[in-house]
């Protein structure tokens, strides 16, 4: 009997949380640029005795996104596909931000679609950033969702050119992601698949960590102590919803996002009323 396959793209503190807790009894496919960091992660899972595979990956990058897919194939059934890649604004320029964020997500969609069938289960991460800022207009959100993979970055308002800064980048690559994932979930549907989003507020990984250090830090800081659970989220928060949105409790979710964020946005959205 072919063996259902849990594949995490990003094998950082999100990826490891989710991992952990779909591995048992399943070939855990794990990818990331960072070839120390996914060693690291998988001495420790195989120590723990799980079945894992390590990928060296580029998310931004088409043929080592769809080598993945090929693998996946090879090594089982694809009943659980998570891309928890990213970078952040103190990690990276605007340019970077949008090819691994946006152009990256977009890449997974493509070639993880036609290798998911029935009672598969996709979960892209994104973040509050994409519900915080201008909202795109309908006509932008047309263009998002039909826009060949390769020209979505030559869309005027998502070239790296037109950013002020990485922060706006992010919270644009973002919004777009929430988007894209929210229209493949039709396509995936059509083969029996589902797909959502979540969006955490500031989580304690080695990405949260560094963004509190940063230049927008405070606000940060700020936001998430008024926030009504007024504390940061832990990468097993973000676990949890994803092991709802990846299990049969959601048999009836599909293309929508869930924030996973102590309710920052609902006061972000109140303070600028
Ligand atoms: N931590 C937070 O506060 C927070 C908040 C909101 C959203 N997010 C989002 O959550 C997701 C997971 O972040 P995390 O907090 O686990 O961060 P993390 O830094 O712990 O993990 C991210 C992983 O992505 C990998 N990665 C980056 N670029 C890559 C590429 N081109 N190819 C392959 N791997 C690549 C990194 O090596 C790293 O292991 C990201 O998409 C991030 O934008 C994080």
């Amino acid at each position: 009997m072919s063996r259902d396959v849990v594949v995490i793209i990003g094998a950082g503190g999100m990826g490891l949380a989710i991992g952990r807790r779909l591995a048992s009894g399943r070939t855990l496919l794990l990818a990331d640029r960072d070839e120390t960091a996914l060693k690291a992660a998988a001495d420790v899972l195989l120590a723990q005795g799980h079945e894992v595979v390590t990928r060296t990956v580029d998310a931004a990058d088409r043929a080592s996104v769809a080598a993945l897919a090929t693998t996946t194939v090879e090594l089982g059934r694809p009943s659980h596909i998570v891309h928890t890649a990213g970078v952040s604004p103190v990690q990276a320029d605007p340019a970077t931000i949008l090819h691994v964020d946006l152009f990256g997500v977009a890449l997974f969609l493509d070639a993880f679609e036609p290798v998911v069938g029935p009672g598969s289960a996709g979960l892209v991460v994104a973040s509050t950033g994409g519900h915080l800022g201008p909202r795109m207009t309908p006509e932008q959100v047309r263009e998002v969702i039909n826009t060949p993979t390769d020209e979505l970055l030559a869309l005027d308002f998502l070239a790296p050119s037109a950013m002020r800064d990485s922060a706006r980048a992010y919270s644009v690559a973002k919004q777009a992601t929430l988007i894209r994932v929210r229209a493949a979930a039709l396509a995936w549907g059509r083969r029996g698949a589902r797909i959502n989003t979540i969006s955490p507020g500031v989580v304690l990984t080695p990405m949260g960590s560094a963004e509190l250090a940063g230049a927008w830090g405070p606000d940060m800081q700020k936001l998430t102590d008024q926030a009504p659970a007024g504390r940061v989220g832990t990468p097993d928060d973000v676990a949890d919803a994803a092991l709802f949105l990846l299990g049969d409790q959601a048999r009836f979710v599909t293309g929508t996002d869930l924030l996973v964020d102590g309710g920052s946005v609902a006061l972000w959205h109140s303070l600028a009323r």
